[in-house]
């Protein structure tokens, strides 16, 4: 066991492709449905370092170089995924946590999902607990659902699973980065801002309040079967239609929750029409957008239309920032020189 010696990992964001919307049970972060996601490549990331000490009375966290409130409600549930696994170590000892994303938290870019997963991977490696992906996966669920599917690479199913406690609802492989390595996820920047109601808020209100869930509901399985078929016959015209399809779809539900979530700007609806007409002009579907809980959209396309996606995308005058994302293998650890902590004074490195 690593003892007073802190761990550092990095791991990234994914991209669901059918997406997670609603809890069967809240506490556990269990999904109403199965969804499927693509991990990215480390352009995007979250570098967490952590250190188990006596020299500490409470857990400290700092994301992106400010502290957290461990006791706020939010971050409280968010830890639970820490507690999870001190348990599993038998250790007492208080945690140091240190923290840094890439890219902007609470802007539809999935932050919760790489910050979760990697807190997850790199805390199991500090209390030296030999988990499987799988193990890590359902501990990583507990603090934010899409997050379990961030502990593999490639493309990734999450299992919603029938049991109450939870043991078979997580996340497995469904092929490697290497099976498809012409997959390419755009993600387009429209907005910075934070989002009004965060995902972790939606996915209740929709649940509760939303008619059109219920037909939801009815045919997400069969898409989530539909697309892992179109993907291992890298069929892309089937797998564009159903990741647009199933963004749509959630946004309808979203729209449906009373009072309304609406997360997409006129910035989005731009970069769909844009999208549609490049697939008309194609005569055949070579993009595919996709949104989160945000306005920004990510475009999913192969290698080949990278050039003619982000020459449509540079005309949409309010495009921030276009980063192209291949696959990406999901966490590791990394060496001691990128360590965020500094051991003799217990706060984040500075530099
Ligand atoms: C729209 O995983 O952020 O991005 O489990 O409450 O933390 P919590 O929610 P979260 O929800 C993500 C919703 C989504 C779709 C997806 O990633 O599948």
């Amino acid at each position: 066991m690593n003892m007073d010696e802190t761990v550092t990992a990095i791991g990234t964001p994914n991209i669901a492709f059918i997406k997670y919307w609603g809890k069967r049970n809240e506490k556990l972060n269990l999904p109403s449905n199965s969804s499927v996601s693509m991990t990215v490549d480390e352009q995007l990331n979250t570098k967490t370092s952590i250190l188990f000490t006596d020299r500490l009375s409470a857990d400290r966290v700092y994301i992106n170089g400010e502290m957290q409130d461990v006791h706020g409600a939010e971050m409280m549930e968010r830890l639970v995924s820490l507690e999870i696994l001190r348990r599993l170590a038998g250790e007492k000892r208080k945690a140091l946590v240190v923290s840094e994303n890439s890219f902007p938290a609470g802007s539809g870019l999935a932050s919760s999902a790489s910050g979760l997963a990697t807190l997850t991977y790199t805390a199991a490696k500090a209390l030296g607990l030999k988990l499987t992906p799988r193990e890590m996966s359902m501990i990583a669920r507990r603090g934010s659902g899409s997050a379990c599917r961030s502990l593999f690479g490639g493309i990734v199913k999450w299992r919603k699973g029938v049991r109450e406690d939870g043991s078979d609802s997580y996340a497995e492989q469904v092929v490697r980065p290497n099976y498809w390595p012409e997959l390419i996820d755009i993600v387009v920047v429209l907005t910075r801002a934070r989002k009004k109601v965060s995902s972790h808020v939606g996915h209740g209100l929709t649940t509760k309040t939303s008619v059109l869930y219920k037909s939801r509901l009815a045919y997400v399985e069969n898409a989530v079967a539909r697309l892992i078929a179109a993907v291992k016959e890298r069929n892309f015209e089937t797998l564009g239609e159903l990741i647009m399809r199933d963004s749509n779809n959630m946004h309808a539900t979203m729209l449906d929750t009373w009072p309304p979530l609406l997360y997409l700007n006129d910035s989005s609806k731009e970069v769909i029409y844009r999208v549609h007409e490049l697939n008309e002009s194609e005569g055949k579907i070579v993009a595919a957008y996709t949104f989160d809980a945000g306005a920004n959209a990510q475009v999913i396309t192969l290698k080949r239309n990278v050039g003619k996606v982000t020459r449509l995308l540079g005309g949409i005058e309010s495009v921030n920032d276009v980063i192209k994302l291949k696959m990406g293998n999901g966490p590791r650890v990394l060496g001691e020189s990128d360590s965020l902590i500094d051991e003799r004074t217990l706060r984040p490195r500075s530099g």
